[in-house]
Formats: structure tokens, sequence, C-alpha cells
């Protein structure tokens, strides 16, 4: 076992490069929306040239005197001539006022979206003439060797990039390639397993991006990789190139891949009335897509786990809820599902809805009102069915169905206007 990290000296990464970063174990959950059952670290590097050191990002405020002392055992502030910030999420970017406080020397590189949250992040007194936005094919000099960058947005948040030092085959790579994993043995060949915090991480962090994480693994993928400089986890310096296969296999299309079009038709159902009308539903899907054009799948949400219908709902084209109202609301189940689609692209899909009620069927609109706040399209009215679905309303369902499959199959037609509706 390797010895763990000083808690006031700088690591060693690689010939000029030390990691200057905080451990965090105590850290239960993250972002309100992580746990984090290991803590985590905050990592940040320092990079000697023969003209200058750069920081590379820095910590959450309260790690911040962690931070200055390790970074004084490797460099003098007056030394310091470029901060990179890859990412100005606080936990990165909480020391930064004081780090440009006391290195008055240096220039700030951040991207170019990072110019927003910069004014709302921190006070413009202390940026004024300090920054400098660079992209793809810039690059910052520090004499024999240079940090080039590469722009990744929405990994996970616009502003983040990453940062390449050739001359020692590291890429500082923020939050991507990253995880919640605490131990002060700090590299990937040193550190106990922590293969389920990196799954874990994409999950929850990058996978809403993974078409921007597939681009970026597009630009990083060439590169002669040694190390793997993550802003959160173990460094990854044996078989770094496994971590970038891992995200190219946790990012890829799933097995559909471009096979039929998929629709697919939630319900649960207390009296078996929103169960029929889902039925009715799949039933029109069907008959619109005689070809196999459309997959058509139904489930009851009342026999299954919002996770791996998720992952359904990823690799699907359309989605239809069908919920009854009771209480002026959608049953708990089908909230527990559509919360959990904050985990996966859902925008552009097409969503409609369905339900049966007994005084005001709420359920409908609120679920199509949350599917549009998903930035999926709701072309299409729901069908509510008071108590017992009259023969009219499972036609309405039947309709429903089939107009969504057109949709997908772009064969809708124009949709009518009702003049009388108009003021
Ligand atoms: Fe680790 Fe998005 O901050």
């Amino acid at each position: 076992m390797s010895a763990a990290a000083d808690l006031d000296r700088a690591v060693s990464v690689a010939p000029g490069v030390h990691w200057i970063g905080a451990f965090d174990p105590d850290l239960r959950n993250f972002d309100i929306i992580l746990r984090t059952a290991n803590g985590t670290s905050y990592n940040a590097y320092a990079v000697r040239g023969s003209h200058g050191v750069a920081i590379i990002d820095t910590v959450k405020l309260n790690f911040s005197e962690t931070f200055f002392r390790r970074l004084e055992s490797v460099a003098d502030y007056d030394e310091i001539t470029t901060i990179v910030l890859n990412h100005l999420e606080p936990d990165h970017s909480g020391a930064l006022p004081e780090l440009l406080r006391r290195a008055p020397g240096a220039s700030l590189l951040v991207s170019p979206q990072a110019r927003l949250m910069l004014q709302g992040l921190f006070d413009p007194s202390a940026l004024e003439g300090r920054v400098v936005f660079v992209g793809s094919g810039d690059s910052a000099d520090l004499g024999d060797r240079q940090l080039e960058f590469f722009n990744t947005p929405y990994l996970h948040w616009p502003d983040t990039q990453c940062t390449w030092l050739a001359a020692a085959g590291v890429l500082f790579s923020a939050d991507f390639l990253g995880c919640h994993f605490c131990d002060t043995r700090l590299f990937n060949d040193a550190v106990g397993d922590f293969r389920f915090s990196f799954d874990y991480y994409y999950r929850h962090i990058m996978r809403p991006f993974r078409a921007y994480v597939r681009t970026a693994l597009d630009l990083i993928e060439s590169l002669p990789l040694q190390i793997i400089a993550p802003g959160h986890g173990p460094i990854l310096r044996q078989d770094p190139r496994d971590y970038v296969c891992r995200y190219r296999a946790l990012s890829a299309p799933g097995l559909h891949g471009a096979g039929p079009k998929t629709l697919l038709v939630f319900y649960i159902s207390a009296y078996g009335a929103t169960r029929r009308m889902a039925e009715a539903v799949a039933a029109g899907a069907e008959s619109a897509a005689s070809g196999g054009e459309v997959r058509v799948s139904l489930y009851d949400l009342e026999g299954g786990h919002a996770q791996p219908f998720v992952d359904l709902i990823e690799e699907a084209d359309a989605l239809v809820f069908g919920s009854p109202t009771i209480n002026g609301d959608a049953v708990k189940p089908v909230w527990d599902l559509l919360s959990s689609l904050t985990m996966v692209d859902v925008k552009g899909k097409i969503g409609a809805a369905f339900g049966s009620y007994g005084w005001s069927g709420e359920a409908v609109p609120m679920i199509e009102d949350r599917l549009r706040r998903l930035k999926l399209r709701v072309p299409l009215s729901g069908v509510k069915a008071r108590l017992t679905p009259t023969v009219d309303d499972f036609t309405a369902c039947h309709d429903l169905g089939h107009q969504v499959a057109l949709h997908l199959l772009g064969r809708a037609s124009p949709r009518a206007i009702d003049m009388a509706s108009l003021d």
C-alpha cells in the first residue's frame, strides 16, 4: 500500500506537476443529489515551467487553508503567472478570490462560456484586467512547456474545459472522468476500489450531457495520455485510457441503435380504468406503425423500479404517461419516475398524458406541464376520462397513441386550430 498524502505537503504527480488539493472524507452528499459514501477530494494542481507556475483549479472555500499550505510547499506566489479554472463551480473556485489577491501577477484563464458565471460568482473588481478567455487551439506559455486548452462545454456546466500538458502527458479534466471518492493514497493504482463511484458519478453528473461527453472524448482520445488528473477522486496514472474507454461505453447509444422508433406507455391504475386507457393508447400507436417502424411498449409502474425505466426512457423517442387523479394530483409512482428524468437527456422527445379521474382530473395537465418543463414536445392534448371510460374515451386514447406514433414517423397532420377557442 502506498503512503497517504501528508496533510500539508503537495504530492508529486509528474515532473514539474504537483497535486495541491484537499480531502473531504466526511462529505456524505454532494450538490444535494449525490451520495458520497467515501467523501470526496477537491483536486487542484501546480505546474512549473521555466518561466512561471500555473495553478489549475482551486478548492471549496472552507478547504482554502489546506490548499494554500500545499501550494506554498511548491511555489511562491510571485512565481504564479497563470491560474486556470477549468470549471467555476464553487467546489473548484472557492479559493479563487484569495488566490488572485495573493498572486497579483497571475492572469486567470477560463473558457468563453465562463464569462457570465464569473460575473455571477465573483466581485468584478477582483477580476478587473485579469481574465483571459481561451478555447480549443489556445495555449498558455510557461517557458519550456505549454498548457493547451480544449473547449468541452456541459461537462457538466457550460464553462467546462480541459487543459493538456503535452510535456508530461497530463490531462487536467475537471469533473470529466472524475468521481467522488476520497482516499489519501490519491492515485488509482494505490486507492481502494472506486469503480462504483466512477460509474455512479458518470450516471448522475455526466449522463444528461452524454452527447457532449462523446464530443469531448473525440477531442482527447488521440492524445498520448500518461495521466488523467481530474477535479475529484483518484488521479488516473495507471491505464488512464481504460477510463476514457469506460466513458465511451457509458455514453454510447443503447442497443436499439438506429432501429425502429420507440414509444413507451407508462401507466398506473387503481381500478383498471387507466390501465384500459393505456392499452387503447398502445393499440392506437401500433395501428399507425403496422410496418414495424415504431416499437410500442407498455409498462405498469406498479410493478417496476424507476432506474430501469430511466434507462429505457433515455433511448426512447416518445413517452406517454397515464395516471389517475387522486386528491387533485397524479400519483406518486408517476412523479417518482418523472423526477428521475433529470438524470437523462429527454429534450425534444415527444410526450403525452392520459388518465381517469373522479372529480377534477388535474393529473393529465400536471404531467403535461412537467413534460414541457423537461423540454419534451407535447404536441397533442391529453385524454381525461371521468370514472369509467366511455367508448368515446377509448377512441380518444386510441387516437392519441395513433397521433403520437405518426408524429414519430413525421406523418402527423398539421394541427387544426379551433377558431371558436380563440378570444
Ligand atoms: Fe466538481 Fe461541477 O464541480
